[in-house]
């Protein structure tokens, strides 16, 4: 089996699991206990906290573990909603956001807040134009724009974002999820107040996120209760998979000095340059220059980007449609409809996401298995016939 959907989630690292395991068995201890034990297994979250810090240039006590990346989502912009209010403060988006953003930012507008979304260019990426008028014509509120798109990998200007907003007066708000593994990230050099993370996307476990807070900006709790977490998010905590998190955050933080992620890149640089050598009507969507090195996003001209995926789950190899968390709707991307990208190439793509998991071999051999099935699939549906659509994500 070849995984190439490493943008839905990646394998557990084994190193990563190796950490956890004393911590589901001997170290099983209330880190709130006052007895020995108990505060073994506090420095261990102590110790993670200041991997996952480093991994962003943070301080330790700028980072709150959460369940997931869509809780650090939901608890930050429902802080900032209720920080603000809705009487005079506006909300500045994204059109391509994930929908752990979009969904809470259109539960507030459901209730009245003032929400503008900003759409974003033919390659992807964020229009600054109209994000700076938007921020400029708001009398105080807050900002939230993704680091990296899931779908297109492509990778936003943040930097620029951020003083935008900031110096229009409104917090800034970053989905990094997609972002933080796989890019350098620098919280102080980017000046953001909030960045929110989530573990399965870099070799961690599913269900363990953390979110950045800057310190001295304000944050209202959604989880009120035993004050873990220095009050920002009760409930015992999750010890292992906090755990793994910081074991994943040191890995991810040595391969990117080591700059191991360049022969990811390599790897997807490859199998698109064969892809669009050795077959006809290949279409690479989104930014070239400014994307993650982990995704490839590609329209076949007269292939259903669904049948593709099951052609290719029965030839063993694994690829999305788009992101993982959308499929089974039946619409094309709200990202590549932001992007321009007209609804029968958008309905041919396939998301095609690598990790540091994934080897050359595995990538020539689903350059072969993704050329069979095109070529299989364009036999059934020919030239523009695209059947009729689908599951797209
Ligand atoms: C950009 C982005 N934001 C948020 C999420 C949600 O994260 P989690 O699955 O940890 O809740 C995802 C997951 O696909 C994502 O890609």
């Amino acid at each position: 089996m070849i995984y190439l959907d490493n943008h839905a989630t990646t394998k557990v690292h084994p190193e990563v699991v190796e950490a956890m395991l004393p911590f589901l068995t001997e170290h099983y201890q209330n880190p709130s206990s006052g007895y020995r034990a108990g505060k073994t297994v506090k420095k261990a979250i102590e110790n993670a906290r200041g991997e996952v810090a480093q991994l962003i240039g943070a301080k330790e006590e700028e980072i709150v573990f959460t369940g997931c990346g869509t809780e650090s989502n939901n608890m930050v912009l429902k802080s900032l909603a209720r920080i603000y209010g809705r009487k005079r403060s506006k909300v500045v988006t994204g059109e391509i956001e994930h929908s752990a953003v979009l969904k809470p930012i259109q539960a507030m507008e459901d209730v009245g807040f003032d929400v503008v979304r900003c759409g974003v260019r033919a390659d992807g990426r964020l229009d600054l134009e109209s994000f700076k008028e938007a921020c400029q014509s708001a009398e105080t509120g807050f900002a939230s724009i993704m680091w990296a798109n899931n779908e297109t990998g492509v990778i936003q200007p943040i930097v620029e974002a951020c003083e935008i907003a900031r110096s229009a007066g409104l917090a800034f708000h970053t989905d990094a999820i997609q972002a933080v593994g796989k890019i350098e990230i620098n919280v102080r050099e980017s000046g953001v107040d909030f960045l929110s993370l989530s573990g399965h996307k870099f070799h961690a476990p599913k269900g363990i996120g953390a979110l950045y807070l800057r310190e001295g900006v304000r944050f209202e709790p959604l989880m009120r209760g035993g004050g873990q977490e220095a009050g920002r998010r009760s409930g015992t905590e999750n010890v292992p998979y906090i755990v793994g998190l910081g074991k994943a955050a040191s890995l991810m933080r040595e391969a990117l000095q080591k700059d191991a992620h360049r022969s990811i890149a390599a790897h997807r640089d490859f199998l698109e340059h064969r892809l669009v050598q050795e077959l006809e009507g290949v279409t690479l969507n989104g930014s070239r220059e400014h994307r993650v090195p982990t995704c490839a996003h590609i329209s076949f001209d007269g292939c259903e980007g669904a049948g593709l995926l099951i052609l290719l789950d029965e030839s063993g190899v694994q690829v999305s449609t788009g992101s993982a968390c959308m499929t089974g709707k039946q619409q094309p991307s709200h990202v590549q409809m932001a992007m321009g990208i007209p609804a029968q190439q958008a309905r041919s793509s396939l998301r095609i996401s690598f990790s540091g998991m994934t080897t050359r071999e595995e990538t020539q051999e689903a350059v072969e298995k993704i050329k069979v099935a095109v070529r299989k699939l364009r036999q059934v549906q020919g030239g523009d016939r695209v059947g009729p659509v689908v599951v797209y994500s």
